[in-house]
């Protein structure tokens, strides 16, 4: 597993950015917590893991095959599901409440929520 680090970069999970623990709650164990769409190599789900360790719940990062191949390449990332997905079909993750869609294109990102 590839033992990446966010790299202290700014990301949607900061303290003081988008409220994670108030908007978020928590998820079950076998329950998605977010779904970051369009997320690169992952960095910000991994950031929101050194962020927020104790927070339970999935984390997926759906990306383009060929990222998602990429980031397998590398060994995958300890925590993270890798999905391959285009974002213009239909959302293959459904039916739960703690599920938030993260369309990170940029560093400063809105988020689309969906509970
Ligand atoms: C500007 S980058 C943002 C990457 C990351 N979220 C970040 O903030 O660093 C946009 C990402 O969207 C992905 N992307 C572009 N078209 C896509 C599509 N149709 N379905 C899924 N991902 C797509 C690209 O591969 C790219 O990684």
């Amino acid at each position: 597993m590839m033992a990446m680090q966010s790299g202290g970069k700014t990301i949607w999970a900061d303290e003081g950015a988008y409220p994670v623990r108030e908007r978020l709650g928590e998820a079950s164990e076998g329950e998605v917590l977010v779904v970051d769409i369009g997320g690169g190599m992952g960095h910000d789900l991994v950031g929101f893991r050194e962020r927020h360790p104790g927070v339970k719940g999935r984390l997926v990062l759906q990306e383009l095959p060929y990222m998602i191949e990429r980031v397998e390449g590398q060994g995958g990332i300890e925590g993270v599901e890798l999905m391959g997905h285009y974002f213009y079909g239909e959302q293959p993750v459904k039916g739960s409440c703690h599920r938030v869609f993260s369309l990170s294109f940029s560093r400063s990102s809105a988020l689309q929520l969906k509970k």
